[in-house]
């Protein structure tokens, strides 16, 4: 059985001769980032996918992710080494809602977290991450924002814009929003000088305790570049493979809440898998009907434009 040494190297010899560029969320697997050629949060990996020279992407990372990545270079073939790796809070949002929302509050704006599926996209007047929301709901001309899926950064955004009138869709990470108060009052208690980062994805009673709030490539930003000695790090723990690439040497201390928070989905992206769908070509994704596509690409490159 090959060790991840052996399929590092056919991993870079597929990619060679394929013409393929593999792209990265910070939250799978430290073997899978080792071998891609971006990683990066869900902005970071979105604006790269809509630049790349190549013939195929591997997107390591959730369905919505690489379904992006295909809205935004349909002439490439993009491949999942995992595609049944779904994100659920995706699955919290839908079109009827949105068309119900619409309907009671005409001229409202409707903007979607990339967490989203095609079809909710292509409803949607925007799509943001959770690294561009702030600006970008705050540039919209509509005082009127319905939010859709995730209530926690709907709830955070509707705190930093007041002049803004949030309706949120009831939606959530289940990771973040499983994340205990008491977990971080227990590690802050004993680190009190641990700096406190978290992804807004995070619910409101315990965005309460954080220092700074950022999405995955803000967090690693601050972990980096922070003069603090120490930092709680309250996001999925995949994070830490790039923060400790980039600290090493440093001598900074990083800590979790006592139950580290795992993204089930993403880690079902393995080193294995990934050269499997390279070797093989498997895990294509496919371009949703040309409707959905216009209006989902239009949400995107809007995203893409305001973020600049
Ligand atoms: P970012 O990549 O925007 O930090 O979002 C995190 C996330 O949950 C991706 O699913
Ligand atoms: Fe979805 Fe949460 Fe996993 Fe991100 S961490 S992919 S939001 S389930």
């Amino acid at each position: 059985m090959e060790d991840d040494k052996d399929l590092a190297e056919e991993v870079r010899r597929l990619k060679r001769e394929r013409r393929a560029v593999v792209l990265a969320h910070y939250y799978v697997d430290g073997a899978v980032q080792d071998v891609a050629d971006y990683v990066g949060d869900s902005y970071g990996l979105a604006k790269q996918a809509a630049a790349l020279d190549c013939d195929e992407i591997v997107f390591a990372g959730v369905r919505f992710m690489g379904e992006s990545a295909k809205l935004l270079s349909p002439d490439k073939r993009v491949l999942m080494p995992a595609p049944d790796a779904g994100c659920p809070m995706a699955a919290m949002a839908d079109v009827e809602t949105i068309d119900r929302v619409r309907a009671a509050h005409p001229g409202i704006a409707v903007v979607c977290y990339v967490n989203s599926t095609a079809a909710v996209k292509a409803a949607s007047d925007v799509c943001v991450t959770s690294s561009n929301a702030e600006r970008i709901v705050a540039a919209l001309p509509q005082r009127q924002i319905f939010f859709t899926p995730d209530r926690h950064l709907g709830h955070y955004l509707s705190e930093k814009l007041p002049d803004k009138e949030f309706i949120l869709n009831p939606g959530f990470c289940p990771i973040h929003e499983a994340v205990q108060l008491s977990e971080i009052e227990e590690v802050k208690r004993a680190h009190p000088e641990a700096r406190v980062l978290m992804h807004p994805e995070c619910p409101q009673w315990v965005l309460g305790e954080a220092d700074y709030v950022g999405s995955t490539a803000g967090i690693i930003k601050q972990a980096v570049e922070g003069d603090a000695p120490a930092y709680l790090i309250v996001t999925v723990c995949g994070v830490l493979h790039e923060i400790e690439k980039r600290t090493g040497g440093q001598g900074k201390r990083f800590y979790f809440p006592r139950t580290r928070p795992v993204c089930p989905n993403m880690r079902k992206v393995t080193l294995r898998k990934v050269r499997d769908c390279l070797r093989d070509g498997t895990g294509e994704v496919p371009l949703p009907p040309a409707d959905v596509c216009t209006g989902a690409r239009a949400a995107l490159t809007r995203m893409l434009d305001l973020a600049r």
